[in-house]
């Protein structure tokens, strides 16, 4: 009985959906915002083109976002203090902090009023990406350098001798992970567990129509994480050391510091931002090239090419599609009034295919001058850990360029994940000849 009462919701749920979609279609003068359909988990940037042509500011029912598609206003919008990341701030934190109780996640609703930076407006935001920052030297990421390329050899070694390979599974997505527990100073023997974690916390973001099942495997993990960084954070107190958590503990600015809450919710933080997306932005760049072959080519024959083209990635296939701010009060922006609370979705990937931004935006060109692309994020919250990830993908790439003389992609059609923030593969299988 339970099985037919929830394929009726089901059914009722997608037909109210495809009913708004209809309706949109209609006032929007014909532009389809269906992001569930295949064409647009396919190809995003046509409908993304659309809404700018349209309305570089479209309201969506079905997401109740206002998309922003117009690199001048995406931009306006990441830097100017009058749009805040702050959710619990406005009226649609009422509803987290229900479905938290509801759900019985007292981590998840604790950490949800003591969010991490990712989610604080100034002063807090700026006071903890100062202290932060102390962990994100140039320096010290550059002399990871030699780690990181350990790490990428130790993950194709693995692979030796097989015909085929799965990019994500076997690269993508262990290279970050590995990178971070190392950064953290976490043991060895704990890395399986904590890429496990890692990767099920991640099965409860920005999907569309995720199971009940994946959100609570992802709380589950979340809880787990919380519990294990602030064991390890306790543990390292009197004795810091000279790795990512050990600079947490000593970081101060003018008396201030971390506290414990504000150390493992950063830990948590960097996980999360920089594991899905240094995945993402490998196998979406690998997926492109393959699509360009005669860049392909020309890049695997000038390597020194590589830092450019992965700007171009970053712009044309940016893992990261979309980000959320809101109306700190009531306020006019571009001659419309939008009340406080209202939510607008950023889309980085409609803004990075703007013509006002770069000349024909629909096309890949590794050679392009100039590229303007907001890939990780702009202003105040702009990504910490963007160097990281351009090195940690430069050292990926060339040691594919340089293992493999040929590469095949296995499937000519891979599927994209369906996810409004995110947008990769799970899967890229590859052959080797
Ligand atoms: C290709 C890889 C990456 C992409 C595309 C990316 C993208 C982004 C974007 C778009 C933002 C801004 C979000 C917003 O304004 O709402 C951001 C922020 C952030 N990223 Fe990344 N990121 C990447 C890798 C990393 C890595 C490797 C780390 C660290 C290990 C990291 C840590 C962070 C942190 C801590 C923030 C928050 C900064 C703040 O709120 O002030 N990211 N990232």
């Amino acid at each position: 009985m339970n099985k037919i009462f929830s394929k009726l919701k089901s059914f009722l749920l997608m037909s109210a959906y495809k009913a708004l979609v209809g309706f949109e279609k209609l006032i929007n003068k014909g532009v389809v915002l269906d992001f569930l359909a295949d064409d647009f988990v396919d190809d995003p940037y046509k409908t993304y083109n659309s809404m700018r042509m349209h309305k570089p500011i479209l309201f969506s029912q079905t997401t109740r976002l206002h998309w922003v598609t117009k690199m001048e206003f995406a931009q306006e919008m990441l830097r100017d203090k009058r749009f805040s990341v702050d959710d619990r701030k406005y009226p649609i934190a009422e509803r987290r902090r229900k479905e938290f109780k509801k759900a019985g996640r007292e981590i998840m609703l604790e950490q949800f009023e003591n969010p991490s930076m990712l989610k604080l407006d100034p002063p807090d935001h700026s006071r903890i990406r100062k202290l932060v920052q102390y962990g994100f030297t140039n320096r010290y990421i550059t002399s990871l350098e030699p780690e990181i390329k350990q790490v990428v050899d130790d993950c194709l070694d693995k692979i030796h001798n097989q015909e085929s390979f799965d990019l994500i599974e076997d690269l993508a997505k262990p290279l970050p992970a590995i990178v971070i527990a190392k950064m953290m100073g976490l043991p060895d023997k704990d890395l399986n567990q904590f890429q496990a974690w890692s990767e099920d916390l991640l099965l409860g973001v920005g999907g569309i129509g995720t199971s009940k099942e994946d959100i609570k495997k992802s709380g589950d993990a979340y809880e787990a994480l919380i519990h294990y960084f602030e064991e390890i954070i306790l543990k390292r107190k009197d004795a810091p050391g000279d790795d990512f958590i050990g600079k947490l503990i000593q970081a101060e600015e003018e008396g201030d510091k971390l506290n414990i809450k504000e150390m493992y919710g950063t830990c948590l933080l960097l996980l999360i931002a920089g594991h899905e997306t240094t995945t993402r932005l490998i196998g979406n760049g690998i997926y492109t090239l393959f699509n360009h072959r005669d860049q392909m080519a020309h890049l695997k024959e000038n390597q020194e090419l590589i830092p450019n083209a992965i700007e171009e990635m970053l712009r044309y296939e940016p893992p990261v599609h979309a980000t959320v701010r809101f109306a700190e009060n009531d306020m006019i922006y571009n001659t419309k009034s939008y009340k406080r609370g209202t939510a607008f979705a950023v889309s980085i990937a409609g803004a990075n295919r703007d013509p006002d931004a770069n000349a024909n935006p629909d096309e890949f060109d590794i050679l392009r001058d100039d590229i303007k692309h907001i890939s990780f994020g702009y202003g105040p919250h702009m990504c910490i850990g963007a160097s990281l990830a351009r090195i940690e993908s430069r050292i990926a790439f060339e040691t594919l360029f340089e293992r493999f003389a040929h590469l095949e992609l296995l499937d000519q059609k891979p599927l994209w994940g369906k996810n409004l923030i995110f947008r990769g593969f799970d899967h890229l299988n590859l052959k080797v000849s």
